[in-house]
């Protein structure tokens, strides 16, 4: 077996944390024969249960946990790892405005992004679950200015797999025949879910579904407001799903994406497709050793542009809220 690769997950003990270690320990992200180290982060008061979740990765005996360390200082978790998945953030409360909730954020990730600066392997790829997932990552890009700005990334892939198994189910195929999914922008409400660049069997899947209306007023909103459609029918939030696109999203980026396909993912805009640069946004990438490049050359008709243009309009607002605030 090879070296362990160190992978640290923050909000080690909440709900995506207890689904998403276990398959990490089981090798869910990096197979069965390269070894994984944990690193798991959490705040003082939920170290107890997460001493819990430990006992339990202790009884699974997988054979590619290398090991497992714990703690609520970041600078020591974070000390050389290879992989960093920012899941825990400060939920909203009831009452508190959008402000409050970036500048609540801000306390976490800022301190977070300065300890990956300091302590982190030189390799580190760093993805931001945790709500708001793009501005998050945002500022823990922008206080880590000796790590390479495309290296963080925020997590549109459960937005990509929900419009995936959406389409799917509409046109009554596998998954697998679909391609080219795009999630465009904030991951939010206001997200863009593409389907005039995506492919069923190779076929424009606009053109295969053949229904505006269900395309703009079923399909959007549908995968737009999942998040809440589970929140309703479960008592809580996504969880398992949430974790498994998190896996999914690291292990696209370690591995690549197959020949003729791409995936979604929000990474620091250079500009491209009006996108204002600095911003973390979603968009169609290709990923080759271990680096993404966002598609080009897609045209955008005015519906899309729209809807792009509104979630991105939202991206820039959160990231003058942040700047008011300081934090980047
Ligand atoms: P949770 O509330 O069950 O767990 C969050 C954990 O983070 C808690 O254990 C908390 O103690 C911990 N935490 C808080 N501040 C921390 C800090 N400074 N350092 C380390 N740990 C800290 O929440 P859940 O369900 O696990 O969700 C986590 C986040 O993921 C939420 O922000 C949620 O909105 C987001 N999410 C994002 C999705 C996406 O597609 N991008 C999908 C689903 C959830």
């Amino acid at each position: 077996m090879s070296t362990p690769v160190k992978v640290a997950v923050t909000g080690a003990a909440g709900q995506i944390g207890y689904s998403l270690l276990f398959r990490l320990a089981s090798g869910a992200l990096l197979g069965p024969d390269t070894p994984i180290e944990l690193r798991l982060l959490e705040i003082t008061p939920a170290l107890k249960a997460l001493e819990g979740v430990v006992m339990e990765l202790d009884d699974c005996a997988f054979p590619t946990l290398a090991g497992v360390e714990i703690g609520d200082d970041a600078t020591k978790v974070f000390d050389g790892v290879n992989l960093a998945l920012l899941v825990g953030a400060r939920p909203r409360g009831p009452g508190m405005e959008r402000g409050d909730l970036l500048e609540a954020n801000g306390g976490i990730f800022a301190p977070q992004g300065k300890a990956l600066n300091e302590v982190a392997a030189e390799d580190i790829r760093v993805t931001v679950t945790g709500n708001p997932a793009n501005t998050n990552a945002l500022i823990a890009m922008s206080n880590a200015p000796d790590i390479p700005q495309s290296r963080f990334s925020a997590l549109t892939r459960l937005d990509h797999n929900r419009a995936i198994s959406q389409l799917a189910a509409k046109l009554g195929v596998p998954v697998t025949e679909i391609t080219k999914m795009t999630i465009w922008g904030n991951h939010s409400a206001t997200q863009y879910p593409d389907l005039f660049h995506a492919e069923v069997s190779g076929r424009n899947a606009a053109e295969a579904v053949g229904d505006q209306d269900w395309l703009a007023n079923t399909f959007i909103p549908t995968v737009a407001k999942r998040g809440a459609a589970i929140i309703e029918a479960r008592g809580s939030s996504s969880a398992a799903s949430a974790a498994s696109a998190t896996i999914d999203h690291a292990r696209t980026w370690l591995q690549g994406t197959p020949e003729g396909d791409w995936v979604s993912m929000s990474v620091v805009s250079d500009g491209s497709y009006g996108v204002a640069e600095g911003l973390i946004s979603s968009f169609p990438v290709t990923v080759a050793n271990g680096e993404w490049s966002i598609v080009q050359g897609l045209d955008i008709d005015d519906f899309s542009r729209g809807k792009i243009d509104a979630s991105v309009a939202e991206l820039a607002e959160e990231r003058e809220a942040v700047k008011e605030l300081g934090l980047i």
